[in-house]
């Protein structure tokens, strides 16, 4: 604690003016805990990894899913923290879709000219622990959602655009089991101003609240 107070009191300015913060985390809980010192977002791998351990140590059935996968960078954790879980991925590892782009640019939420095309399937089971679990949906959400029956106990929706964002929290949360969450990328990142709408309009129609998370893109978070 007292290095963390040192290094703030010396750096803190310099640093702060980048938006890095240095800070201690669960100083006083005993278990050990698998988190990678290669992720660059300490804050989101660390929530799903505590949010992992409840679901498990609570025995919550139901399956795991990602709508916005890309490259599996933050998938193969959801994969590793649910080893025992059937895991969906949903994307169209093409990119966005044409006519989301053109919603977003009408409703000026964002620019929608990032490119997430140079990904492939193989690519990403390559990089699961358990690629046994993983049931891939490639396409466009949520017309890829259609044939899939299933209960969720943890979601992350990190597709960037309103549609598919406001989609996948109607699909997903009325499929989540009580004591499950839904984490929504980019909440409070003013680079992609529909992920907010998207999650202030269905929770405005259905009653619920968010947890904002102080994490590299803002995600927020839904819980039953
Ligand atoms: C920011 S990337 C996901 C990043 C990834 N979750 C990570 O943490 O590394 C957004 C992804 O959402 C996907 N996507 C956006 N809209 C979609 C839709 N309607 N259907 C399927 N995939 C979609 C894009 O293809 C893209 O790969």
């Amino acid at each position: 604690m007292k290095l963390i107070q040192g290094f703030n009191y010396l750096f803190g300015k310099t640093f702060n003016k980048k938006n890095f913060y240095l800070s201690a985390s669960l100083l006083y809980l005993q278990r050990k805990r698998n988190i990678d010192r290669n992720y660059m977002d300490y804050i989101r791998l660390s929530t799903l990894e505590l949010i992992a351990a409840e679901i498990n140590e609570k025995r919550i059935s139901g399956t795991v899913a990602e709508l916005g996968v890309y490259k599996g960078k933050f998938a193969r954790y959801i994969n590793l923290y649910f080893p025992d879980r059937k895991f969906y991925l949903f994307d169209t590892f093409k990119g966005f879709e044409k006519k989301d782009v053109q919603s977003e640019i009408e409703h000026t939420y964002s620019s929608g000219t990032q490119d997430f095309s140079n990904t492939s399937v193989k690519a990403v089971l390559n990089i699961m622990p358990f690629p046994n679990q993983c049931i891939v949906k490639e396409g466009y959400f949520p017309d890829t959602a259609k044939d899939v029956n299933e209960e969720f106990v943890f979601v992350s929706i990190d597709a960037d655009l309103y549609d598919p964002i406001y989609n996948g929290l109607q699909y997903f949360f009325s499929r989540l089991k009580k004591g499950g969450y839904i984490f929504i990328h980019d909440y409070n990142n003013d680079a992609y101003k529909g992920a907010k709408e998207a999650v202030e309009k269905f929770c405005d129609e259905n009653g619920l609240v968010r947890l904002p998370l102080p994490d590299s893109c803002g995600t927020a978070i839904i819980g039953k």
